[in-house]
């Protein structure tokens, strides 16, 4: 059986590291949302830096950039970190350089794993299928905010866990991912007023950028999975 583990936070990332598994890495507000939008609309790569050094290095050179620090557009980018910034006009058929607070950094991270898929509820059905036919072990890494806990990744950790003990090929003992199915179960009825509570919902509120939490809470609107080619973001061919 294929082994389910969730880690909540990158700090606890050293913890559960293993070059074997899968690892699926989540920021429901806003980052994973967004790549999935971005493929969805036909960007062909994204390229995924951790810091604003770099990510300006590549706008000398000439590239679009999509970034942000605490939610706000750098002053040198081209757009922000809205799902709806990546519309087709402005990314199809082009390379973005990409930064976020935690969602690229996450990304980074976990390079050392057998595959770095990315995932969010906008792909949620395609990443279980792809998980059952991957037959390794799996881990759901949430980018959190700044290494603290958050509720929608942890909560989107929970549903992607469910989907894949209900599928009768996976198991767990690991508390987290426990945990996270039953905070899952607690916010599936009503998802979006359970959301209401999360810090990122309020962060967003107060920038005037919440339009997007239905959206990014939104299953499967992609059958797209962006994985991880060495240093770019690319959408996975499946067999
Ligand atoms: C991140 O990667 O930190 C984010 O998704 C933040 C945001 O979009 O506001």
């Amino acid at each position: 059986m294929q082994k389910i583990e969730v880690c909540f936070s990158p700090l606890l990332y050293p913890l559960y590291e293993n070059p074997d598994a899968i690892v699926v890495v989540v920021d429901i507000l806003r980052a994973t949302s967004s790549i999935i939008t971005a493929f969805h609309n036909g960007v062909e790569k994204l390229i995924p830096v951790r810091t604003v050094e770099e990510a300006r290095t590549y706008k000398n050179k000439g590239y679009l950039i999509a970034a942000e620090r605490d939610g706000r557009i750098l002053d040198f980018a081209d757009f922000g970190n809205s799902p709806d910034n990546f519309t087709p006009d402005k990314i199809s058929g082009k390379t973005v350089v990409y930064s976020t607070t935690n969602g690229t950094q996450a990304i980074r991270m976990a390079g050392k794993h057998h595959q770095v898929l990315v995932g969010g509820f906008l792909n949620i059905s395609a990443i279980t299928e792809y998980l059952i036919s991957g037959r390794r072990n799996v881990l759901i890494l949430c980018a959190a905010w700044k290494n603290k806990f958050s509720l929608e990744d942890s909560v989107f950790a929970g549903a992607l866990t469910d989907k894949l003990l209900k599928t009768g090929k996976f198991h767990s003992i690991c508390d987290s991912a426990i945990a996270a199915r039953d905070l899952w179960l607690l916010a599936k009825p009503n998802l979006i007023s359970y959301i209401d509570k999360a810090a990122n919902r309020h962060r967003l509120k107060k920038l005037g950028l919440d339009n997007v939490i239905e959206y990014c809470h939104t299953q499967d609107v992609t059958d797209i999975i962006p994985v991880l080619d060495k240093d770019l973001l690319v959408p996975l061919k499946k067999m």
